[in-house]
């Protein structure tokens, strides 16, 4: 098996220890990736759910090609926020201004959420790449889903499992409002049903589908118990053990699985300090 000893010689992927995610090194981004390379990060994607990989700023076309290695790189809703031309990539500027305000977008990140969970094919991964960073704070944190949904006692899952969920672009849940849409972007968007339990079409494990940004209601049940039910699993998913954190450098590039994690972002950076990044979605299933 002599191209797996190479990839392995050429590229290490390297467990951050935390509760997900993987650094990988020794891997050029300006150079057309392999087959069995990309096959290797692949793997890992799946084995890890998050992989950072360090290297320079890319332009917006690198990026939608090194996007392209985890799978089909789609175009994004907001028309604003598209870099030039390209659809696929997202220009996301998360600069605080001196009122302590921001981009829309960028307040609602601060909340637990997966991209694109009020579609009826969210994107399965995300891949998101720092231009430009403040001095400090601005972290970005991930939740394993996976881990959340196997910590629950044996009934509870039980309980959840075929239970279904109404995801909004907008809820009264949410405690912040989103970006507004023109209206060609709410025809885009109307409120749509998934599992609360979804099963990883790729890995075929199990994870809870959670997103505090979008998730409105539980199919079923009265509104009161639908919002009981959904805070006690929003407590447990809370629990920093199933947390990983990264500190951002220039240059950064990661890309996770939005099927079994969730994310937020620490607006907590100095203002008038460029924040600003890059981003891609890759095309995924409808979950099951
Ligand atoms: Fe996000």
């Amino acid at each position: 098996m002599p191209d797996t000893a190479m990839v392995t010689d050429r590229i290490r992927i390297v467990p951050t220890g935390g509760a997900l995610g993987a650094r990988v090194e020794g891997f050029d981004r300006t150079r057309p990736c392999d087959e069995a390379t990309c096959a290797a990060l692949n793997r890992a994607f799946l084995e890890h759910q998050l992989l950072i990989v360090p290297g320079a700023p890319m332009t917006a076309v690198q990026m939608r090609d090194f996007s392209a290695i985890f799978g089909e790189v789609v175009p994004q809703l907001l028309r604003y926020k598209r870099v030039g031309e390209l659809p696929e990539v997202s220009r996301m500027e998360s600069t605080l201004k001196p009122d302590g305000g921001t981009d829309k977008t960028a307040i609602r990140a601060e909340c637990w959420h997966s991209d694109d969970s009020y579609m009826e094919r969210p994107a399965k991964g995300t891949v998101l790449h720092a231009l430009e960073i403040p001095s400090r704070g601005g972290m970005t944190w991930f939740c394993n889903m996976y881990a959340v949904y196997e910590a629950l006692p044996e009934a509870t899952r039980r309980q959840l499992d075929g239970m279904k969920a109404v995801h909004a672009y907008d809820t009264p849940r949410a405690l912040n409002r989103p970006s507004p849409r023109t209206a060609e972007e709410i025809a885009e968007t109307p409120d749509v049903v998934h599992p609360l339990v979804r099963t990883h079409p790729q890995t075929g494990r199990k994870s809870l589908y959670l997103n505090f940004n979008r998730l409105d209601r539980i199919l079923g049940l009265p509104r009161a118990d639908s919002d009981a039910l959904l805070n006690e699993l929003q407590a447990l998913a809370e629990l920093p053990r199933f947390h990983f954190g990264h500190r951002w450098a220039v240059g950064d590039a990661i890309v996770w699985d939005n099927r079994c994690l969730m994310h937020r972002v620490d607006v907590d950076y100095p203002a008038g300090e460029p924040r600003i990044m890059l981003r891609t979605l890759l095309r995924g299933d409808r979950p099951a």
